[in-house]
């Protein structure tokens, strides 16, 4: 049932935090997956790891911006050529322009603009093109990463003291996702596609130590920010047909910290 072999996926932002760890998985359980980035560099080194650590050599690297529609068709192009189909697109980028990251009254109309359309735009710009194919084919699942921004409020307090906050733009890109999850379940679900997101909880990454402490504060599960290994599990779950029969949800992973 959680049986995911051969079936070929395709991972953006695929070299990230959380991407890294996606592709791996998915390659351990005998996926073919193909890794949608933008760094050529890290990629060599990121495929040849995944290859030796799962012995599966069915991962590609396509360079790909996702907010580019020529890079978009020739992510499908690449992908359709290697494996001959598409079963899962995992919208997984995290782009950002250079003034991302700053308090409230602190952004401006135009970068608040160009990162819902950086990140927002580019989780649609995929899935539209991507989802012409699963049309054709009578068969996809999409997956998207939102995250518990894109339904509950940040607790501000978390950051005091540190370089960090909670964009505003997040907030409003991660429940546009959410949402934009479910119109595409109810539009796509005639052609056999389910379309789903995972909001995971904050993810352990060096963050300061304050911080750290102060987020840990409020999960009910072993009072700590989530490992990557603690995502993977619910991805290989949608991918596969233990999920067959689910669309349009939303699916939160955070030890219970929204509780
Ligand atoms: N890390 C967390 O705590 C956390 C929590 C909840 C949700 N998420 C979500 O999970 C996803 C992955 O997050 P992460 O922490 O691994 O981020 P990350 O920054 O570690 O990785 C993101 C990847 O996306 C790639 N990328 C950026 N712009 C791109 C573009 N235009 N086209 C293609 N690739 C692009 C980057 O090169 C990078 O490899 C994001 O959607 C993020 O919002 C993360």
């Amino acid at each position: 049932m959680f049986n995911i072999k051969n079936k070929v996926v395709v991972i953006t932002g695929g070299l990230g935090l959380l991407g890294n760890a996606f592709s791996m998985e998915c390659a351990r359980h005998g996926a073919s997956v193909v890794i949608a980035d933008l760094d050529d560099k890290k990629a060599k080194d990121t495929i040849e790891r995944i290859k030796k650590e799962t012995k599966n050599n069915n991962v590609l690297f396509q360079h790909c911006n996702i907010t580019n529609k020529d890079d978009a068709l020739a992510l499908i192009d690449a992908t359709l050529k290697k494996f001959g189909k598409i079963d899962a697109l995992v919208n997984n980028a995290y782009p950002k322009n250079k003034n991302y990251g700053k308090k409230f009254e602190e952004v401006s109309f135009e970068d608040f603009c160009e990162n819902i359309n950086m990140h927002l735009g580019g989780y649609f710009l995929i899935t539209k093109e991507v989802s012409k194919i699963m049309i054709k084919q009578n068969f996809g699942n999409v997956i998207n990463l939102a995250s518990i921004y894109g339904f509950s409020a940040p607790k501000f307090e978390i950051y005091e003291g540190t370089q960090m906050t909670m964009p505003v733009e997040y907030a409003a890109i991660k429940g546009a996702i959410i949402n934009l999850t479910r119109y595409l379940a109810a539009y796509l679900g005639k052609y056999n596609i389910r379309v789903n997101s995972i909001s995971p909880g904050g993810v352990f990454n060096d963050q300061p130590e304050s911080f750290v402490r102060k987020y840990s504060k409020n999960v009910v599960l072993g009072g700590k920010m989530a490992a990557t290994e603690d995502l993977t599990g619910i991805l290989i779950f949608l991918l596969s047909d233990a999920s067959k029969y689910m669309t349009g949800q939303n699916l939160v992973i955070d030890g219970g910290w929204t509780l």
